[in-house]
């Protein structure tokens, strides 16, 4: 099944929960969240104090990307307030096999994230060990970037990967996706697909219905 996981990185956080709702009642299975950290991206977006306070406001599967330096410091505060799922990427820590650990004993789900630069290879050691890979399609750190294609061919190879391992790891996109362009992403072997300024600009229910529409 694809899923939409729309990221609130584009939402207008002084209705941020009423947002969320929407997007939600528009039949979104995720939410995505993109935490940065001013280190390893050089924006800093929002952490744990507002991840609890929407946590109240919806049941929807939080999908959490941290785009923080060494993450492996913050898996429990990020479990504690509400992550279902926590992303974080190779190229942040030295010790990836011990983030992962320390997700799956806090009962989580576990993603591997590459930025563009790194090759699709590096997640070949760790796909027995996690349940998703989320490949960048554009820099981390903005919402409102074009799509990298070449990126696509990354999610292509991660796909062949998974499918030879005989895995059913999940393969998320993340960045510059849009109605007219997910397709290439779904056809590229992707099944979870983030989008942000494609969903929360402008009408937020009839942009979800029009990505869902598009992935079934
Ligand atoms: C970028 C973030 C993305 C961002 C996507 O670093 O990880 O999740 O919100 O935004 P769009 O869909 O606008 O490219
Ligand atoms: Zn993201």
């Amino acid at each position: 099944m694809n899923i939409l996981s729309p990221s609130i990185l584009a939402a207008d956080f002084s209705r941020l929960g009423e947002q969320i709702k929407e997007v939600e009642h528009a039949g979104a299975k995720y939410l995505h969240i993109d935490v940065m950290d001013g280190v390893f991206v050089p924006d800093i977006s929002f952490g744990m104090p507002v991840i609890s306070s929407i946590r109240k406001c919806s049941d929807i599967v939080f999908d959490v990307h941290l785009m923080i330096d060494r993450p492996e410091r913050y898996i429990k505060e990020f479990a504690d307030c509400g992550a279902n799922l926590i992303n974080f990427h190779l190229e942040a820590t030295e010790d990836v096999v011990g983030a992962i650990q320390r997700i799956r004993f806090l009962g989580r789900k576990v993603g591997i994230t590459i930025s563009p630069q790194t090759p699709a290879k590096a997640v070949e050691p760790y796909l027995k060990l996690v349940d998703m890979v989320l490949v960048m399609t554009v820099k981390p750190g903005f919402g409102g970037q074009k799509l990298i294609p070449e990126c696509l061919d990354k999610v292509r190879e991660v796909r062949a990967m998974v499918l030879e391992k005989g895995l059913r790891t999940d393969i998320e996109v993340d960045g510059g996706i849009r109605v007219d362009n997910v397709n290439q992403a779904l056809e590229a072997g992707a099944n979870v697909i983030v989008a942000g300024s494609a969903v929360f600009k402008n009408r937020i229910s009839d942009n979800v219905r029009a990505f869902l529409e598009k992935m079934q």
